[in-house]
Parts: structure tokens; sequence; C-alpha cells
């Protein structure tokens, strides 16, 4: 039986590519995993354009829960479905690496993901360095290294995409006026000129749907309203004039 990686895209039930929706109608077990990312619309829309019942995978049941997603798998086609693409996350590839190890069948069907649908904003893709992510801070847990992606990202002149924490379950999201303050925040403290309130940067909400994206500087998007999640957080580096006149778009 065949294990199904399917990526659903990044805005509604539409975004499946045809080959996926194939698949999905075949299988009869339909995870989606949802604590990665979230679509613009509740999950009946897809149950109802998918015609299958779809099984919530959360973080627990994904990482601790795997051997009930395989065994489902041994007997049956299984769809795993995740928002974007599909190897966006590390308990992705320990989910195939683990089927291909108990002998199950694994098909990859891809599609949009924000890694590349950010593109829309007109910065060269390959010109981005390391990605990197603002988590929420919790107690006796505040990390910088998000500072310091784009510090070393800047002195190789490449742009910075900066992910943002997302808690589906208690519908918290890090927003871009959030993930600019934590940035300024440590910005003090450091003193280096990596990041202030100058910075441009941009701020995009919903790519791939009725997205919203504002380029300025950081004082500027900090009170922005961005509307609802997701969104992400650009650090651009070195533009070339094309790029400087793409991103005018958005100002
Ligand atoms: C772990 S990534 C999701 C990866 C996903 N599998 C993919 O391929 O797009 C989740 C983070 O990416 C950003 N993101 C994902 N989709 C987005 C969208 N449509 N618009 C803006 N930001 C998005 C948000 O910062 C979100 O918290």
């Amino acid at each position: 039986m065949t294990l199904y990686l399917i990526g659903i895209g990044l805005n509604d039930e539409k975004d499946i590519t045809l080959k996926g929706l194939e698949a999905v109608k075949k299988c009869k077990y339909v995870y989606l995993e949802s604590y990665t990312s979230i679509l613009q619309v509740p999950v009946i829309k897809l149950e109802e354009f998918y015609g299958k019942k779809i099984i919530l995978a959360d973080r627990l049941m994904v990482e601790k829960r795997t051997n009930d997603i395989l065994a489902d798998a041994k007997e049956n086609d299984v769809a795993f479905l995740v928002i974007g693409d599909i190897f966006g996350a590390t308990t992705h590839i320990d989910l195939v690496l683990r089927a291909k190890a108990l002998g199950i069948n694994c098909e990859f069907i891809h599609n949009a993901s924000i890694m590349n649908a950010i593109g829309v904003v007109g910065l060269e893709l390959y010109k981005f360095g390391k990605t990197t992510s603002i988590p929420f801070p919790e107690k006796g847990f505040k990390p910088e290294t998000y500072y310091d992606v784009i510090k070393m990202n800047k002195e190789m002149g490449l742009h910075t995409l900066v992910l943002l924490d997302l808690r589906p379950v208690e519908q918290r999201f890090v927003t871009v006026n959030l993930g600019i303050q934590y940035l300024l925040e440590i910005a003090s403290t450091r003193g280096d000129g990596v990041f202030d309130e100058n910075t441009m940067v941009v701020g995009c909400a919903r790519i791939g749907g009725d997205f919203h994206i504002k380029y300025g500087k950081a004082k500027d998007l900090l009170t922005h309203d961005f509307g609802k999640p997701l969104h992400c957080l650009i650090i651009p580096g070195k533009l070339h004039f094309i790029e400087e006149e793409a991103l005018k778009q958005w100002e």
C-alpha cells in the first residue's frame, strides 16, 4: 500500500494539484498535518471538495503517534496532506524514512510553498540566504538566533526570509508587527547596526490568497495592519535595480 505525501498549496481547497486530488480520492485515510501552517479556509471546505473525511494530525500525533499513521499505511492507501509543499519540516522527512524502513511505498506530490511563492514581492529567489524563524518567547527561552541569521545574510548581501511562529490550536500567531518588535528589542541591546527603526523591511500576509505586502521602514510597519495570519517578514539584502523597482509597488 502507499503513503502519499501531498502538498495542498497555500490558500484554499482548490490549490491541490490534479494529481494530488486523484491520490486523495483513492486513499482510505486522509491525514492533514495541522500545526506547521494554516489555510485560509476551514477543514470542512477541504472535506467537501475532496469528498473525504480528514483526520487532523497535530504536532503530538505526527511526532509521537507516527506509528498509527504507518500502521494504516501498511494495510491501506493513506494520504498525508501538508499545507504548502511537503518537505518543510524535519518530522515529514522522518515520517518518510520510517515508512521506507517498514517497506511502505511512498509517493510525493509537490505544490507551491511559501519558500517560492514569496518571489511575488519581486526579490530574486536565488539571492535569499538562510531562512530563519521567530518563535514565541517562553519563560527561560528567548532565542536570538534569527537576529544572527539576518546579520550573517546581510554581510553577504543576501535577503532573509523570516518565518513567524504559529500556534493554531490557541489561535496565536507571531504577526509582522510582533516580529519587528522582537527584532527591535534585540537590536537595542546589541547596538551593532544590523537592524534599527529605519531598516527597510517587507511585511507579507496571506501569500497565495488575498495577499497583502508592505515595504517600508521597520518603525512604520510596526503599527501597520496586515490583517489575518499567516504573516512573514523579509529583510532585504543588497538590491539589484529591478528588485528596487519591484519593491516600490509595495511602498
Ligand atoms: C513552517 S512554514 C510552512 C511551510 C509550508 N509547508 C510551505 O511549504 O509553505 C510556516 C510559516 O511560513 C509562513 N507562511 C506560510 N504560508 C504563508 C503564507 N501563505 N503567507 C505568509 N506567510 C506564510 C508563516 O510565517 C508561517 O508561520
